[in-house]
């Protein structure tokens, strides 16, 4: 989807479909929408009289005008909710919204305005505003169809390929494009993390996310190192090797460095899990809904988007994002509930369960990486169901070393519309994973079972802030929202994106 501004108004400019938001109740008509509302005879006023048009969240209308009136041929209204509780993610919501409507209607070009004047007050800034509409437009655009068969021309979905904002002040529109910009990056970094979410376990193996991590890096302009099983054998990524031996797909450890900063600055670390088929092992997992563990690499996936993101915006900052890639499953050669493994940082893993196998990777990798000396590391995986029990889909847990870095997350995230909220790390928890036959026992049990993971990759992390955002219940859903679609969501990439622009800002 191309994002382009142009210096039209917004009644006379020619367009398929014209969207504008429309707020809640009945603020009345200002700027150019009492402008549009006069070129159609009153027709959004009588709307919301009528209270056939209420402006809620979510709803929207298509209006024909007659012919000439204007230069749209169609109008769509998109509803914002109250006026005061206007932020970012309803922006972002409004133009998922407008996308899905334009795709409905066959339509590839669709045009919107940003009403700064009626709607931007201090709440709210013309770039972010910007930033969110073309965010929600280009995540809207989102549909996984490489596994299907092309449709019949008739039945074939529609692309929108031109997505326009109409801005006449030369200054204003200056400061949106810039802004669109960004969100465009963050939202095709974001739906690049779907795709290789969505893509089944046979499809995206680790060879593959390696792959794609390397072309990544070539078309960006990325450093990228790619560990295959004689390497991490050499460097003794133990854990890792253990929970790919079942498989017969060999084990990764991919990185991706995006060298922004100055040099010898320390850099961010982005570290995501990236095991591309989740049966549990020997644990084995009920069949029931097994099909969902393909999606037990979207944090891995989400590092390799945000790193895509990061390379095109040339961030200036030392970015590495690091993904351990496995397949966890079963054969002859699997590792076995109660076999002690060894590991990179040398610690001894009673494997008490096979299932808690995203820890043994992550583990392996956040000892690996403090060769890099981070300024800081932020891991996402899909690591814990008590993570689902606990906060549900719509924040992801945050939990780590550094209260001052949790508090970052949660403002980032905010903003990003990818919100995460901490658990308690309380010192007594890890006692639920001493062994008695090893240095640590991988599983603690059902208490507090997202905390107790946590705990067990702290027992691998160096000497530097460290956070851990649990995915589990966040990284694949249902597509509830406008800009999302059934399958992964991508999250947390725009999270890393904007934690790593508020750090390098
Ligand atoms: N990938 C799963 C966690 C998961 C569960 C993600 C549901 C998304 C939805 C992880 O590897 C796992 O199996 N965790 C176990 C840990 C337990 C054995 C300590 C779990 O949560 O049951
Ligand atoms: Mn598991
Ligand atoms: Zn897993």
């Amino acid at each position: 989807m191309n994002i382009t501004i142009e210096r039209a108004d917004c009644t006379e400019f020619e367009t398929p479909l014209l969207a504008v938001k429309i707020f809640e109740g009945d603020d009345p008509l200002v700027g150019p929408l009492a402008k549009l509302d006069e070129r159609i005879g009153g027709q959004i006023s009588d709307l919301r009289r009528r209270g056939d048009f209420r402006g809620k969240e979510d709803e929207s209308l298509v209006l024909y005008p007659a012919s000439g009136a204007l230069g749209a041929e169609r109008l769509l209204l998109v509803g914002l909710g109250k006026r005061e509780e206007l932020d970012p993610e309803r922006l972002r919501r409004a133009a998922g919204t407008a996308v899905k409507e334009a795709v409905r209607l066959r339509v590839r070009r669709l045009s919107t305005i940003m009403h700064h004047a009626e709607l931007i007050d201090e709440r709210i800034t013309l770039p972010d505003a910007a930033r969110a509409v073309a965010e929600g437009a280009v995540l809207g655009s989102y549909a996984f169809t490489e596994m299907k068969s092309p449709a019949e021309p008739d039945e074939e979905r529609v692309e929108v390929t031109d997505f326009v904002i109409l801005e006449k002040v030369e200054e204003k529109a200056g400061r949106i494009e810039e802004a669109a910009h960004v969100g465009g990056a963050v939202a095709r970094g974001e739906n690049l993390a779907r795709t290789l979410g969505n893509l089944p376990g046979n499809v995206a193996t680790p060879t593959y996310l390696a792959e794609s991590a390397q072309r990544i890096a070539r078309e960006h302009g990325l450093v990228c190192t790619v560990l295959g099983r004689e390497e991490l054998k050499r460097e003794g990524l133990e854990a890792l090797l253990a929970v790919s031996r079942g498989s017969d797909q060999e084990p990764r450890l991919i990185i991706l460095e995006h060298r922004g900063g100055a040099e010898g600055e320390k850099p961010l670390v982005l570290l995501g899990k990236g095991l591309t088929f989740d049966s549990g092992g020997i644990s084995i997992k009920p069949s029931a809904g097994m099909e969902e563990m393909k999606f037990d690499m979207c944090g891995g996936a989400a590092t390799l988007g945000a790193m895509q993101s990061i390379a095109e915006l040339g961030v200036k900052a030392n970015v590495i994002g690091i993904v351990p890639s496995s397949e966890n499953l079963i054969s002859g050669s699997a590792v076995k509930p109660g076999d002690i493994i060894g590991s990179h940082l040398g610690k001894t893993i009673e494997v008490v369960n096979t299932d808690a196998e995203g820890r043994l990777i992550l583990a392996d990798a956040l000892s690996y990486l403090r060769r890099f000396e981070p300024a800081a590391v932020v891991d996402a995986a899909t690591l814990t169901g008590a993570c689902v029990i606990a906060l549900g889909n719509h924040a992801s847990a945050v939990m780590g070393n550094d209260d001052s870095l949790i508090e970052e997350l949660r403002e980032a995230g905010q903003r990003a519309g990818e919100r995460v909220w901490p658990l308690p790390m309380l010192p007594e928890y890890k006692e639920q994973l001493r062994s008695d036959y090893a240095d640590i026992k991988n599983s603690a049990g059902r208490p507090a079972g997202a905390i107790t993971a946590g705990w067990f990759l702290r027992e691998f992390v160096g000497d530097f802030p460290w956070a851990h955002l649990d995915i589990a219940g966040t990284a694949y859903g249902d597509g509830k929202l406008s800009y999302q679609v059934k399958g992964a969501t991508g999250v947390p990439t725009r999270l890393f994106v904007e934690w790593v622009l508020a750090r390098s800002s």
